[in-house]
């Protein structure tokens, strides 16, 4: 294991140890500092209205299957896994990035509406950040919601490592709750025996619903208990930060409804069960437990469903008024005018029937022909397509031209269509998107930047194309993604 940076550790002096509870979940309760208790100290507030952040990617070691099991190594931007940016809509971010990691990597903010060269896709948007360098990215998150952040190459083995973050953007709230939690879910493909890894991707995951993890966490622990205020309304923010897993997230002993898709406010309605893809995330309030009774939030998907965290009531019970929550303010999205709107459509396919990726000419000095020479952001093999594109693998001298060309300010109506008898989160970079109707799923109308594409699927969305610049679009099912199922728009 590497050594600990100084920079994490002066972090800690500055803002006091006591705020970093280890393996706690990310949880604020109401009440007492700003800063939530049982994260890693994470923001020094700088200049009035802006927030610096320091976070370095290293490898530390982590013990996931529990304290008396053996440990694993794992790659995270701080001392604690799933590191916790939280900040207030309107405060501006620097963010001091430093790689400690054997190989080049990069930040994506998934789910911001940020200038495109903020991004950070390899490449595409910046150049990848190598061992030992830093890189500074600076921004002003402009939507209130549960967001994360995660690298761009090499994901099934980076992320696949645990290297992901939870961005939380402050003030959509009308009513105070009694306790706000984070719920990163994710699987890690852990030898048992010895707590090193089992290979990321296998063939056949990679020609199919992916490669599953051996070991479900939340908040990289096995079905933790979590206290929770006893009768309070507690915000949940869940979010699926595993490679592969497509869960169908509910509750059992606790009433929840869905406030928010992805960040985005949606008028609250009951939650039963949800599916929940790779990186989507879903906002939900809860009635936690009387005190000393237990709810479970569980993975209903299997034959056997799954319980993914255990909640017990603690404390001097709320007043029980009826479970009624409250809506979130107004997002900040801008809203599609669907009339004049001009149309696009993504077929999402395997490779076979598909041309491989047809190819601009390779301009010298052109960075996505240099992309093509990095074996960690190319792919190793085409198994996927979008709109009979593959993002291309074996030919570096070739590059794909985008998939469409848009109109800055425009109003775009986009359908998605699944042609495989597989399941595709579809994730959209730099756009939030109205989700407008589907002819498999029963959704209801909201906003999203990853959208789950059932078999034989097709899905209505539309957008503001309101910012220049190469946005990607890709399946987040890490497998699909690295083996051709990724393009991108570009805005000009
Ligand atoms: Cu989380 Cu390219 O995305
Ligand atoms: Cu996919």
């Amino acid at each position: 294991m590497k050594t600990m940076p100084n920079t994490a550790i002066s972090r800690r002096v500055v803002l006091g140890g006591g705020l970093a509870v280890a393996g706690a979940a990310l949880l604020s309760v109401r009440g007492q500092a700003k800063a939530p208790a049982g994260l890693p100290a994470r923001t020094v507030a700088a200049a009035s209205g802006e927030k610096r952040v320091s976070l370095v990617a290293a490898e530390r070691t982590l013990r996931l299957m529990g304290a008396d099991r053996p440990a694993s190594r794992v790659w995270t931007y701080g001392d604690a896994p799933f590191d916790l940016v939280r900040l207030a809509q309107g405060e501006s971010l620097a963010i001091e990035f430093e790689n400690q990691l054997p190989e080049h990597t990069s930040i994506h903010w998934h789910g911001l509406r940020i200038p495109n060269d903020q991004d950070g896709v390899p490449y595409i948007t910046q150049a990848p950040v190598k061992p030992g360098e830093r890189h500074a990215y600076s921004f002003t998150p402009p939507d209130t919601g549960t967001f994360w952040f995660h690298p761009h190459c090499d994901t099934a083995a980076q992320l696949g490592r645990g290297l992901a973050g939870v961005m939380i953007v402050e003030g959509d709230e009308t009513r105070a709750y009694d306790a706000d939690i984070a719920i990163v879910l994710k699987d890690w493909r852990l030898d048992v025996e010895t707590g090193g890894y089992l290979p990321f991707t296998t063939t056949r995951g990679e020609l199919r619903a992916g490669t599953f993890g051996t070991v479900r966490t939340a908040n990289a622990e096995i079905a933790p208990r979590m206290e929770l205020p006893a009768g309070g309304d507690v915000r949940l923010r869940l979010l699926n930060l595993d490679s592969t897993r497509v869960g169908s997230v509910g509750f059992e002993g606790m009433e929840a409804a869905i406030i928010a898709i992805d960040g985005n406010p949606i008028a609250p309605f009951p939650l039963r069960e949800w599916r929940f893809g790779p990186a989507m995330r879903l906002d939900v309030v809860v009635r936690a437990p009387a005190a000393g009774a237990e709810g479970r939030l569980m993975d209903f998907f299997a034959a056997d469903p799954v319980t993914l965290a255990t909640f017990v009531g603690k404390g001097d019970a709320r007043k029980a008024r009826a479970f009624d929550p409250a809506p979130l303010s107004r997002s900040s999205v801008p809203e599609p005018k669907l009339k004049g709107a001009d149309r696009l459509s993504f077929a999402f396919a395997t490779a076979s029937g598909g041309k491989a990726a047809l190819a601009t000419s390779a301009d010298s000095g052109d960075p996505l022909a240099e992309a093509m020479l990095d074996s960690l952001c190319a792919a190793s093999k085409t198994n996927w397509s979008i709109n009979g594109q593959s993002w291309p693998g074996g030919d570096h001298s070739r590059v794909p031209p985008p998939l469409f060309t848009l109109r800055e300010g425009r109003t775009y109506v986009a359908e998605l269509t699944n042609e495989t008898p597989h399941v595709h989160p579809i994730h959209l970079h730099g756009f939030t998107f109205k989700v407008i109707k589907s002819t498999r799923a029963d959704l209801p109308v909201h906003f999203a930047d990853t959208v789950l594409l059932t078999p034989n699927d097709r899905i209505t969305i539309a957008f503001v194309a309101d910012r220049v610049g190469a946005w990607m679009v890709h399946c987040h099912l890490i497998e699909h993604q690295e083996t051709g199922m990724m393009g991108y728009i570009r805005v000009v």
